[in-house]
């Protein structure tokens, strides 16, 4: 995979219709490219004219569009992790986790955790079978809580991976004294033996694959995508501050709609300080009938020299 290229940007500013565009034309121009949406109100096969549908469809040779299920990827995870602390703690059968499936499905942090599943899978199935991958984000607020989580998430684990070894070092002292048999089978004495640990161990792994690839900027582009309105630049500049916290960046602007010009002067210079040696690139307002889609050579080529390697 050259790049995964992420469309960022306030809701109707044209996200939808950048990546797609920017996907159509890099396959037409002979990559292979998955675009996917990750925004839970879908509309990139809209886009294309085609009604959605699960899965993935080969729109040509070499392009592949998904609207990628949430709902779908949320079950998935709290599946695994049912039957993950059903193994784990298999010696405790009071537990009954498959009752609180839908509290979990509803509890803070599950929608990110299972978008954030569903991008480390694509990359993985996708990055040795295209050139690009090309996601159309979801709202800012999720999407930030989304790139957030990696990070946070490892610091949690260290912490709780600390927790454990405590619990662990005091029951080895206590099957020093009573015995080994002082526990029901399967309750670990050992770090090495502890499944607890070594789910830490594996999320820990899953949170800094994503964060490597995430904060990676030869491979991973941020496109904002902005109007000439004074709402989507202050949101613009908001993301742009959160992504630099988070040790990622913006790679290039995208003025969309350029023509329709609605900000007071100081606000675009305030922010072209922010975007200051960035590339940035202006897409036309197309007012004719046309539908984006018989337009996305005209839409895409204005920034497509980024992605050319
Ligand atoms: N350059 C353009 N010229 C004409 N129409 C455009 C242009 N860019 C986008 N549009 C239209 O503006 C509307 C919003 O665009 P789009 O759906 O791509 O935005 P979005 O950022 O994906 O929005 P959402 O946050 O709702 O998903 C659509 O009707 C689209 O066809
Ligand atoms: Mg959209």
């Amino acid at each position: 995979m050259k790049g995964l290229i992420l469309f960022l940007g306030k809701g109707g500013v044209g996200k939808t219709t950048l990546s797609a565009s920017l996907a159509s034309l890099l396959s037409r121009d002979g990559s292979r490219v998955y675009l996917a949406s990750l925004d839970p109100a879908h509309n990139v096969f809209d886009f294309f004219g085609l009604e959605p549908r699960r899965g993935v469809m080969q729109l040509r040779e070499g392009f592949y569009v998904e609207e990628v299920d949430e709902e779908e990827w949320l079950k998935r995870f709290l599946r695994e992790t049912t039957e993950k602390m059903n193994s784990t703690y298999r010696y405790l059968t009071v537990i009954g986790l498959e009752d609180m499936f839908d509290v979990l499905k509803h509890s803070p942090g599950m929608e990110e955790f299972a978008l954030l599943s569903a991008l480390d899978s694509i990359v993985r199935h996708w990055s040795e079978q295209t050139d690009y991958i090309v996601i159309d984000t979801p709202p800012t607020g999720l999407t930030m809580r989304l790139f957030s989580l990696p990070a946070a998430t490892v610091r949690w684990i260290e912490k709780l991976k600390g927790l454990r070894r405590k619990i662990i070092k005091r029951r080895a002292e206590i099957a020093h004294i009573k015995g080994s048999e002082a526990f029901p089978e399967g309750v670990a004495i050992t770090e090495e033996d502890d499944l607890v640990i070594k789910e830490l161990e594996q999320q820990r792994a899953f949170s800094e694959r994503v964060l490597k690839l995430l904060t990676d900027r030869n491979k991973t582009r941020n496109v904002l995508v902005l109007n000439y309105d004074e709402l989507s630049i202050r949101e613009g500049a908001d993301i742009i501050r959160d992504l630099r916290r988070l040790g990622m960046d913006i790679s290039l602007v995208v003025f969309n709609k350029s023509d329709i010009l609605s900000v007071k002067k100081e606000v675009l210079e305030e922010f072209m300080e922010v975007v200051r040696g960035l590339p940035v690139y202006e897409v036309p307002f197309f007012s004719d009938k046309a539908p984006p889609r018989e337009r996305d050579r005209e839409i895409a080529s204005v920034f497509l020299k980024e992605f050319c390697s």
